[in-house]
């Protein structure tokens, strides 16, 4: 959909969000989620993107978890309401749902750069000719210094062995048929294609499906970082076919500061016994775990990357969310998602100024929740004059203020009232 069609929806007033906010049929939602206090109670949240706001539900499910140690013990790992060791099986099938996988081809555990390097060690195995990982230039800097230590790991340098893709002169997304050339110009010397599904700064939303073909048509391993992805597009893992995926869910996924981590193996590796990997008792299978054998035998699937036996209290918290994601349905989140974000940037088209741009792509295909605004001058004053307002987004040097409405907790009113304040601070 071009700007120009998407803005034939919407209107200026307040009226209009007021009206939008009583059809939705998401609304009730936002009443389910603690918002921040602001000192004037009066605040607007766009940073879901960085740390989603936390379920009313989510002290429950923890308080049962710690009810059930303080009462079993030990007997918690076999006797508790929800058993811990099977714990975090009560998550697969809705992470499967989210990331459009089978439930053997996902696992919750870690944190994300770890299952990135767990990933790599599996996937990324380089040889003479092939030893190149292609990431976006300005790739979050966890995953740029992921990449580059498995590099070197493997006695390559990234000097040689990184390739950056880069946007044209003047622009600051890449273009679907740029990254293709690339794979095909390169394609031989490239072991890994590593790319965020949503880039974190721009918010440019890569067409993993076709970079996934590209790259397997060359003989490389694809591979994809989903913190941004997960939970705010509609993902088809299993059929778009990358190798692999990771993705953290503190962000879109509701899971609180540094909770626990997604990992996607795609089906073809389930039973590839002979990948090198990194081994711990969790990945080993079940069914003897116990024997306490010496030698490792993998769970099949993305289970049997596991090392080490989870935090049930990270998974407890983590689950508060998934069970409002499941109910809510990804499909009509993100229908409504579609509709917040094109009304986001129709509302700051309205009150254009050159003081600041949009540097996220216009195609709804292209991007998710997120809109990154370029200011020209004063970006970081401005954003942090903002959040003594209580409008919270965030800033990246040196020039982007990025801002995401959350179809489970924003409102058009959210948006509406945030471009008033943004118009009226920028001038
Ligand atoms: C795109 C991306 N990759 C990696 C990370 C690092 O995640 P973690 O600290 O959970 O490993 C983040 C964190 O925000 C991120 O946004």
């Amino acid at each position: 959909m071009t700007r120009h069609q998407s803005q034939l929806e919407f209107q200026s007033g307040e009226d209009f969000a007021i009206a939008m906010d009583e059809r939705d049929p998401l609304k009730h939602y936002r009443e389910r989620f603690f918002s921040p206090k602001t000192a004037n109670g009066d605040g607007v949240y766009l940073c879901g993107h960085s740390l989603g706001l936390q379920p009313k539900t989510t002290a429950r499910y923890i308080e049962q978890e710690l009810k059930d140690w303080a009462e079993l013990g030990v007997e918690g790992h076999f006797g508790a309401k929800n058993p811990w060791m099977p714990y975090h099986r009560l998550l697969t099938e809705q992470t499967a749902r989210l990331v459009g996988a089978k439930p053997l081809e996902v696992v919750v555990m870690n944190s994300l750069t770890v299952n990135l390097h767990l990933m790599m060690v599996s996937f990324y195995r380089p040889t003479k000719e092939r030893h190149k990982i292609v990431v976006e230039r300005g790739a979050f800097p966890s995953d740029q210094y992921a990449v580059q230590s498995q590099i070197r790991f493997h006695g390559f340098d990234p000097a040689d062995s990184l390739i950056e893709l880069t946007p044209r002169p003047g622009e600051s997304c890449l273009l679907d048929d740029d990254i293709d050339a690339l794979i095909e110009r390169e394609g031989d010397a490239i072991a890994l294609i590593m790319l965020g599904g949503v880039n974190y700064a721009t918010g440019q939303a890569f067409d993993m499906a076709r970079i996934t073909r590209s790259g397997h048509a060359q003989g490389c391993v694809v591979g994809f970082d989903l913190a941004h992805a997960a939970g705010n597009l509609q993902l088809k893992l299993h059929d778009w076919g990358p190798d692999f995926a990771v993705w953290c869910s503190y962000k879109y996924l509701n899971g609180g500061p540094g909770c626990a981590a997604g990992c996607f193996v795609h089906e073809r590796h389930a039973r590839a016994w002979d990948l090198p990997r990194f081994a711990g008792w969790w990945g080993h299978d079940e069914r003897s775990r116990f024997e306490m054998g010496p030698k490792f035998q993998p769970m099949p699937g993305a289970d049997g990357w596991q090392l080490s036996n989870p935090s049930i209290v990270s998974l407890a918290v983590l689950r508060a969310s998934m069970d409002i994601f499941h109910e809510a349905g990804m499909e009509r989140l993100r229908a409504k998602s579609v509709s917040l974000t094109g009304y986001l940037e129709f509302l700051l088209s309205q009150n254009a100024s050159a003081n600041f741009s949009i540097i996220t792509p216009q195609d709804k295909e292209r991007r998710g929740a997120q809109i990154s605004i370029r200011v020209r001058q004063n970006g970081r004053v401005l954003c942090e004059r903002l959040a003594r307002e209580g409008i919270v987004g965030d800033w990246r040097e040196p020039d982007t203020f990025r801002v995401a409405p959350v179809p489970l907790y924003n409102s058009y009113r959210d948006v509406f009232r945030f471009v008033h304040r943004f118009a009226a601070a920028i001038g």
